[in-house]
């Protein structure tokens, strides 16, 4: 099978190198794709955002499965111009995506399913957004409706901390048109995970579960940030979380899904609290998680291709998902200063050092070729990840690649999956 991956990022890194190790997989072109992403698939400049032409190179060359990877194509509907063409494809259709693309509608759904959720209201007017705040008396989390690259959401422990990102999405517009409406919800206290389930419009298969790291510095503090890592098993979520979350989000949200437009297909992400009163939705996305694809795909053992087009052709009850029972720990390395500005350019050293450890591998996310040279070239620029008997082995691992990788200016959280073995060391 000719299979065509859409997008550029270490998720698209990830999912390349899962891919290229398919029997089932006879060549690969990936749009944009990026300097990792080159050693699996032949990067191509189409753009994404042009479903047309994206269709026209998949005829042109065959392509027999299309593989999208972020949001901002799903939502503009490419995976419906794929289907239409005859095409099989991975990622649900623009109806599909508005569950991540627009959260007024994705929190009226999930109140209609009574899938647990913060309590949240919705506004268009920013005078009337400030003073709801600041009659609040506890805390809010401020979120654009629309799509802002995971930066849309601020979580304001006091409610006048509100009025600020109030201004700056409302008024000036930081967000552009996705801050054109706003949801502000009750401040959920609790961990975070985060249940991904692979869905073919019929069928769900649930994957094991992991943890992200929203915001950019330790201990959780300064600004969020698309994700500066992730580990996988969670020690939160036994099996019997596992069911209830199928049970009581999954199911019934997918159900809604169906009775609103039909079938969702792709992958659903739920990001989870864990609150005294039970697990609760913070957002669905429409895709897999950036960096959680990381090291969840360093786990899975069963081969990805043969589970995405199962998925495609609506049989995934056909197939199993197998994991390997070691946890991965995924450590985002980013341009210093993300998410705020940052210099791109320089020279990246130490890769080819840090991958000769056993299971551990490098994805590329912001990274670019210039003058011959690997530089930094986005935010997030790595995902160093490794595999480890227990998540304390795998995290030492990660954190000893990331050592050997240097450019100027790179940033690392120290603290990813310090949760998960408990205390900060
Ligand atoms: P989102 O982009 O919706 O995942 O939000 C980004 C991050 O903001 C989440 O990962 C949470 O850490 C935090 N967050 C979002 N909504 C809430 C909420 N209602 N209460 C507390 N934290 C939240
Ligand atoms: N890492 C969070 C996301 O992909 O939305």
């Amino acid at each position: 099978m000719k299979i065509l991956l859409i997008g550029g990022g270490g998720r698209e890194h990830s999912l390349a190198w899962k891919m290229a190790q398919s029997k089932l997989c006879d060549r690969m072109w990936a749009a944009p794709g990026n300097p990792g992403i080159a050693e699996h698939a032949e990067c191509v400049d189409i753009d994404i955002m042009d479903s047309d032409a994206v269709v026209a190179f998949a005829k042109e060359n065959g392509v027999g499965l299309v593989v999208i990877g972020p949001e901002d194509p799903l939502a503009n509907g490419l995976g419906d111009a794929v289907r239409k063409a005859g095409i099989l494809c991975f990622g649900p259709s623009a109806e599909g995506a508005r569950i991540e693309a627009d959260k007024v509608y994705a929190k009226n759904l999930m109140r209609a399913a009574a899938v647990p959720t913060a309590e949240a209201r919705v506004f268009t007017d920013l005078e009337s957004a400030k003073a709801y705040v600041l009659s609040r008396e506890h805390g809010v989390a401020v979120k654009a409706s629309g799509l802002a690259k995971g930066k849309g959401v601020v979580v304001c422990p006091e409610p006048y901390q509100a009025v600020k990102p109030l201004e700056e999405m409302m008024r000036d517009r930081i967000f552009g048109d996705a801050g054109a409406s706003v949801v502000i919800e009750e401040m959920l206290i609790g961990q975070e995970a985060t249940v991904l389930a692979f869905c073919d419009g019929k069928n769900i298969y649930v994957a094991e579960p992991l943890q992200d790291h929203k915001p950019v510095g330790d201990g959780d503090t300064g600004p969020n940030t698309g994700g500066m890592g992730a580990y996988s098993p969670v020690p939160i979520i036994d099996d019997a979380m596992m069911s209830r979350i199928e049970r009581e989000v999954l199911v019934p949200i997918i159900d809604a899904m169906r009775r609103d437009f039909g079938r969702y297909e792709g992958v659903l992400y739920a990001g989870l609290m864990f609150t005294p009163g039970g697990p609760k939705v913070i957002e669905f996305n429409c895709r897999f998680g950036d960096p959680e694809c990381q090291p969840l795909l360093m786990r899975l053992r069963s081969d990805l291709v043969e589970v995405m087009i199962a998925t495609a052709e609506r049989r995934l009850d056909e197939v199993t998902l197998d994991w390997d029972p070691r946890h991965s720990v995924c450590v985002v390395m980013s341009s210093g200063g993300y998410p705020g500005d940052y210099t791109k350019g320089f020279e990246i050293t130490g890769i080819a050092e840090a991958e000769q450890a056993p299971d551990v591998k490098v994805f590329h996310a912001g990274t670019a070729i210039r003058e011959g040279k690997l530089v930094n070239n986005g935010g997030r620029v790595l995902g160093v990840t490794a595999l480890g008997e227990t998540t304390a082995e795998a995290r030492r691992l990660a954190y000893e690649a990331v050592a050997k990788i240097k450019w100027r200016d790179c940033y690392n959280r120290t603290d990813i999956a310090s949760k998960a073995i408990g205390g900060n060391e």
